[in-house]
């Protein structure tokens, strides 16, 4: 088995696309990316929701952080199950239960009469948004033409941010009247958005209904955007590949064939990389982090808006150029840039430099993940497995993530208060400095590449070889 089928719901060249296709393809990838969004606000909303719900419910320090926590952990099932039934069900439909999912998870949290309550209602939103997270990128990968696939996966990460920074004002918003139910309570929204789309504007994706001998369907969807004899062609070559690759593997099956091994260390590297690298110590401990530095706790809230405006502001500047300047310059440039400004940050604690030079090192150390490293892993992990494993990759990638978040977040204030918060940080920049290494000796470029591109490459970094008689 060599090379990888290569539909989506569109892969031919972008001149083959009318303007009116096109607008089609974004609107749909615009409506699939706030499934990002849900995962930014529950990242962001419960920092502020925290600081009254522990009083009205009277929490201790286990139970708050219990009640963080829990939703990583739902998360982390959310995304190993929903590659399985993404494959059972259809894209479409299965980000539409996530959307309904999430509407529970909010209800209950909202309506909680205390701690068993909310926890329950936080594990269901983690199911929810752990699944979105790893249903997004496959989704999103096969709905768009190749040319505009790395801006289209980015997308993912940007509504990420622009959730987490929603969920900072809505913070402020309702901190006055401590109103920590409304906050959560804001995330009906976007979820309401998902279960709509999915019932009344998203088409189911055109890879999955081919694979499951739904011809007629795919290629109406392919022709809507494209026109008859595109939809054709593709569904010709789409079927060619399947019958001559398909090894009869399905679900997580497919993540042990010899073939997807290498896209699975890049997968599931690039997704510990990207958390060890320290991003949610920041995202979720900044306010802690910025006291520690001599400034005053009553404007960090006011500290937290800003770091999430620049994260959001960087992403938009990695969506600008991911299509033209191709995934590993973008990584490579990001790891080193966070490799420097961790290190200084560490010096700025160690050496006692002033808070201001620790700050401009922090905003500096988000701005370089988020042009790379924050966008970069969501956008690989729709683009290098081979479709019929690429929910079970993706789910298992953005699995490992979620895992790495946790373990991240729950042993960074103890490690900083026994080795100091300045060599907790050095830490991070030597796991930094080891994924620079890594992305330059393994990790394929992928833009405008289709699979058996990637898979060339793949192998050649991998020093495998095609197996005669194939591509
Ligand atoms: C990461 C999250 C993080 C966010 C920050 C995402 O790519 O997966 O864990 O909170 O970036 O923007």
């Amino acid at each position: 088995m060599q090379g990888f089928a290569t539909a989506t719901v569109y892969e031919g060249p972008l001149a083959e696309v009318p303007p009116d296709g096109l607008r089609k393809i974004w609107l749909w990838a615009a409506l699939i990316a706030v499934g990002g969004f849900l995962f930014g606000f529950d990242t962001g909303v419960i920092s502020g929701a925290l600081l009254y719900i522990k009083t009205d419910f009277g929490l201790n320090s286990f139970e708050q952080s219990s009640v963080v926590s829990v939703l990583v952990l739902g998360a982390m099932a959310g995304a190993l199950g929903s590659g399985r039934i993404a494959d059972r069900i259809g894209r479409r439909r299965i980000l539409g239960l996530e959307g309904l999912v999430f509407l529970i998870g909010t209800v209950i949290a909202v309506l909680s009469t205390g701690y068993p309550m909310l926890v329950v209602g936080r594990l269901v939103l983690g199911l929810a948004v752990g699944g979105a997270s790893a249903t997004v990128p496959v989704y999103l990968s096969e709905i768009s033409p190749k040319e505009i696939r790395g801006r289209t996966l980015t997308l993912n990460q940007l509504l990420i941010t622009v959730g987490i920074l929603i969920a900072y004002l809505t913070n402020l918003a309702f901190s006055g009247a401590g109103d920590w139910r409304a906050m959560i309570g804001v995330g009906a929204v976007p979820a309401l958005v998902i279960v709509a789309a999915s019932l009344w504007v998203l088409p189911e994706s055109a890879a999955w209904l081919a694979a499951r001998g739904r011809r007629d369907e795919a290629r109406r969807l392919v022709a809507s955007v494209t026109n008859g004899a595109t939809a054709d062609r593709l569904l010709d070559r789409y079927e060619r590949d399947r019958s001559r690759r398909d090894d009869g593997r399905t679900g997580w099956r497919t993540l042990l064939g010899a073939d997807v091994r290498p896209a699975l260390v890049v997968g599931l590297t690039l997704a510990a990389v990207q958390q060890f690298g320290g991003i949610n110590t920041i995202i979720y401990y900044a306010p802690t982090i910025i006291q520690e530095s001599g400034l005053t706790a009553s404007n960090s809230i006011v500290y937290s808006i800003a770091i999430g405006v620049i994260n959001l502001v960087m992403t938009l500047v990695a969506i600008r150029v991911i299509d033209r300047s191709g995934r590993r310059p973008l990584l490579l440039f990001s790891l080193g840039a966070m490799t420097v400004m961790l290190a200084l940050l560490g010096l700025s604690f160690v050496a006692g430099w002033s808070s201001g030079l620790s700050l401009v090192c922090m905003v500096l150390y988000i701005a370089g993940y988020a042009v790379g490293t924050g966008p970069v892993f969501w956008t690989l992990i729709g683009e290098v497995f081979p479709p019929r494993a690429r929910a079970a990759g993706s789910g298992a990638s953005t699995a490992v993530n979620w895992l790495a978040n946790f373990v991240v977040s729950l042993v960074f204030l103890p490690i900083a208060g026994a080795i100091g918060q300045g060599e907790t940080f050095w830490i991070f920049a030597v796991i930094a400095a080891l994924g620079w290494v890594f992305v330059g000796r393994f990790v394929p470029e992928t833009k405008e590449r289709d699979f058996t591109e990637v898979d060339a490459d793949l192998r050649s970094r991998f020093g495998r070889r095609a197996p005669a008689g194939t591509g």
